[in-house]
């Protein structure tokens, strides 16, 4: 498998969003959204999106450059239609507002309509959190969806994802999940690499479980249960209605639905600026015995350290740094032929 530092996917990244015609300040925030999606193990919201996104500005989907257009301003919240740019880009935008919002009136809620995928939430909420804010990311999908709803068999919900950020330790707590069983870039990894996949994410076209990716392209195409699985499962889609509602209705976005074109966001940002709501040493003092008390739980067999939120990306991350990320053959393959078609000559 090619394997490439983190400057490599950088440069691979901008070189073909630019090569697509995306302007090269937001081209830098799109790629390196990208690259530390790939970073911190979420390879799925890394590079390999790139094919997508130059297939959606050619589709029209995908505006680059389209204006950030703030519709409804107070000193609390924000609606804002991103104009069909790419997500990333109106999801650093929106997190600018929130911050200043947030700093001067203690919090501040962001909604964006017509925002295309803003990628991996947790970075946005990392960042934040990283500011002494806590934070909180969800998105829906408009659109036709790809997850089933409880005890349904049909594609019919998004994979909505949430993410909850708060500083901790010098670092953060970043919990960043689908309420689907399993994103469904996960399922393309899978598919692409031609990797059978854990059981309980998906059911097959007739709606038995199934552990072949390939299932879900079909048809009748299969589809991934909400989180919780065949039974829990409730609980992922009941969280799952709800964003729909925040994310999509409020910010007026609009919801899963088979009639509405597929691929945007509808962003729901909301952060609390952390010293106005008590001081940052008794703050800090909650986070640090919180620590103490989960790490030093016994531990299930096999189990070499019980690890918070966003653990695991944070130190995949310093990994990734030092080791590189390894790029799927198939993956590399249609990033070069994008390129190609592009007329762009890739100088990783
Ligand atoms: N923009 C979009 O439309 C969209 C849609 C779906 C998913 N996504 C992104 O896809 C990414 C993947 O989501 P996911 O649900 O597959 O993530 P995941 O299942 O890998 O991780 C979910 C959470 O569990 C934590 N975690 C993982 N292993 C752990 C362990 N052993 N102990 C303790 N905590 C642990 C992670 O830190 C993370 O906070 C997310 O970044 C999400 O934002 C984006």
């Amino acid at each position: 498998m090619p394997t490439f530092n983190a400057d490599q996917l950088l440069s691979i990244a901008v070189q073909v969003l630019e090569g697509a015609g995306v302007p090269p300040a937001d081209a830098a925030v799109v790629a390196a959204e990208l690259r530390d999606a790939n970073l911190v193990g979420h390879d799925s919201h890394g590079v390999m999106r790139l094919v997508q996104y130059v297939q959606m500005i050619d589709d029209g989907f995908v505006k680059p450059g389209g204006e950030f257009e703030v519709l409804r301003d107070a000193p609390a919240f924000a609606v804002a239609d991103a104009h069909f740019n790419l997500g990333q880009v109106a999801a650093t935008r929106a997190l600018e507002i929130a911050r200043e919002k947030a700093r001067a009136v203690g919090t501040a809620t962001v909604m964006v309509r017509n925002c295309n995928h803003v990628g991996r939430l947790g970075s946005y909420t990392h960042r934040a959190a990283l500011d002494g804010f806590a934070a909180q990311m969800a998105v829906n999908s408009p659109g036709p969806g790809g997850v089933a709803a409880f005890g349904g068999i049909d594609k019919k919900l998004g994979t909505s994802p949430i993410s909850m950020a708060v500083p901790a330790a010098g670092d953060a707590f970043v919990l960043d999940m689908t309420t689907s069983a399993t994103a469904e870039g996960k399922l393309r990894v899978a598919f692409q690499k031609g990797e059978r996949v854990a059981d309980g994410l998906i059911i097959d076209g007739e709606g038995n479980p199934s552990t072949d990716p390939g299932d879900f392209y079909k048809d009748p195409p299969g589809a991934i249960l909400p989180l919780g699985g065949p039974l829990l499962g409730h609980k992922g889609y009941g969280l799952s209605v709800m964003l729909d509602m925040f994310c999509g209705v409020l910010s007026g976005s609009g919801v899963a639905r088979d009639d509405l074109p597929r691929g945007a966001n509808g962003v729901w940002l909301t952060l609390l600026d952390i010293e106005q709501f008590l001081p940052k040493g008794e703050y800090d003092g909650w986070v640090a015995r919180y620590i103490e008390h989960i790490k030093s739980s016994r531990r299930m067999p096999g189990v070499d350290e019980i690890l918070l939120p966003g653990e695991i990306e944070q130190r995949r991350s310093k990994q990734r740094a030092l080791e590189g990320v390894p790029i799927p053959e198939e993956t590399w393959r249609q990033i070069r032929e994008t390129a190609e078609r592009l007329g762009v000559e890739l100088a990783p």
